[in-house]
C-alpha cells in the first residue's frame, strides 16, 4: 500500500514536472536511480535522499554500497544496474566515462526513453580515446552516441563533488548547476532534481551546448550564482 502510494505520488510529481518544463520544483518525490555510488553519485544521490526521494544506488558491486545506503537510511537502497534502471523514473549516470559504451549497450532497452542526468566527464588518463572524442564531437553528442535512446540532460558534471557537498542548500544565493538537453520534459525533471539537491539549475541550451561547461571549457569548475552563470553563458532568465 505504502509502495502504491509512493508510486502514485512519484508518477504525479513526474507528470507535473513533465507538463511544466524547466521552472518547476517537484512537489512530491520520484524514485531515482543513481548508477555509480562513488564520489559524485554518492554525494548527489545522498542529497536527493535527504530531500525525500527514494534512491537506488547501483554499481557492478552493489554489496560495496551497503555502508552508503545504511548511512542514508530507509529511502536509500542498493542494487544492480538493471534493478536500479527498472526502479528509477529518472537516472543519474555517475560512472567513469569509459564505462558508457558498455552500459549503453548492455542496458539499451532499460535506458530507452528514460530521463537520464549525465554527470560523466571524459579524461584521457582514465577514459582513453573517449576523451579525444568528447573534445572533438562535444560531450553531449558523445554521451548521446553511447547512451542511445535515453532522454539525456547533462548535469552535475561541472564541479567537484566536494563543492556540491559544501554548497548544497547554502544560505544566500544558491550555487548554479548548468544543465543542457534537447528534451524539454527531461530538462524540467532535471531542473527540479537540481533544485531538490539544493542548487539552482541554469539551462544553457540544447545538448550541444554542454560543450560550454564540459571539462576543459571556460564554463567548467565554477562556484557561481545563477545570475552570474546566466551572464557567463549568455542565457536569459
Ligand atoms: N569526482 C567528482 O568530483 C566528479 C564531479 C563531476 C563529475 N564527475 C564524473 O562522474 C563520474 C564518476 O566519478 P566519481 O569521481 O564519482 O567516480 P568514483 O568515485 O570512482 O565512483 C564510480 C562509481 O561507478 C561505479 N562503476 C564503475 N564502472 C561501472 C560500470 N561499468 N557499471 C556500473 N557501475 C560502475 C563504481 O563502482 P564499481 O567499480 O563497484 O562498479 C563506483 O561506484 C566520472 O565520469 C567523473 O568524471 C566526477
Amino acid at each position: 500500500m505504502a509502495c502504491d502510494r509512493r508510486m502514485l505520488l512519484g508518477v504525479g510529481a513526474l507528470a507535473l514536472a513533465l507538463a511544466a518544463g524547466p521552472a518547476l520544483a517537484l512537489d512530491a518525490k520520484i524514485p531515482v536511480a543513481v548508477i555509480g555510488g562513488g564520489n559524485i553519485g554518492g554525494t548527489i544521490g545522498g542529497l536527493w535522499v535527504k530531500a525525500g526521494h527514494p534512491v537506488m544506488f547501483a554499481s557492478r558491486h552493489p554489496d560495496d554500497l551497503k555502508p552508503l545506503v545504511d548511512q542514508l537510511g530507509p529511502l536509500a537502497r542498493a542494487g544492480t544496474v538493471e534493478q536500479a534502471l527498472a526502479f528509477g523514473d529518472a537516472v543519474l549516470i555517475a560512472v567513469p566515462y569509459k564505462a558508457y559504451p558498455e552500459i549503453g549497450q548492455a542496458y539499451r532497452g532499460l535506458l530507452k526513453d528514460k530521463i537520464v542526468l549525465d554527470a560523466g566527464n571524459a579524461t584521457k588518463a582514465r577514459d582513453g580515446d573517449l576523451a579525444a572524442e568528447a573534445e572533438s564531437a562535444g560531450i553531449g553528442a558523445t554521451s548521446a552516441k553511447y547512451l542511445p535512446g535515453a532522454r539525456l540532460v547533462r548535469a552535475f558534471n561541472a564541479a567537484n563533488y566536494r563543492l556540491f557537498a559544501q554548497n548544497a542548500h547554502r544560505a544566500g544565493a544558491p550555487m548554479a548547476v548548468p544543465i543542457a538537453g534537447d528534451d524539454r520534459q527531461a530538462l524540467g525533471v532535471a531542473a527540479a532534481l537540481v533544485r531538490d539537491a539544493g542548487f539552482e539549475p541554469v539551462v544553457v541550451g540544447g545538448l550541444n551546448t554542454a560543450r560550454k561547461f564540459q571539462m576543459g571549457s571556460a564554463g567548467f569548475g565554477h562556484d557561481a550564482t545563477a545570475a552570474d552563470a546566466r551572464k557567463a553563458f549568455g542565457v536569459a532568465e
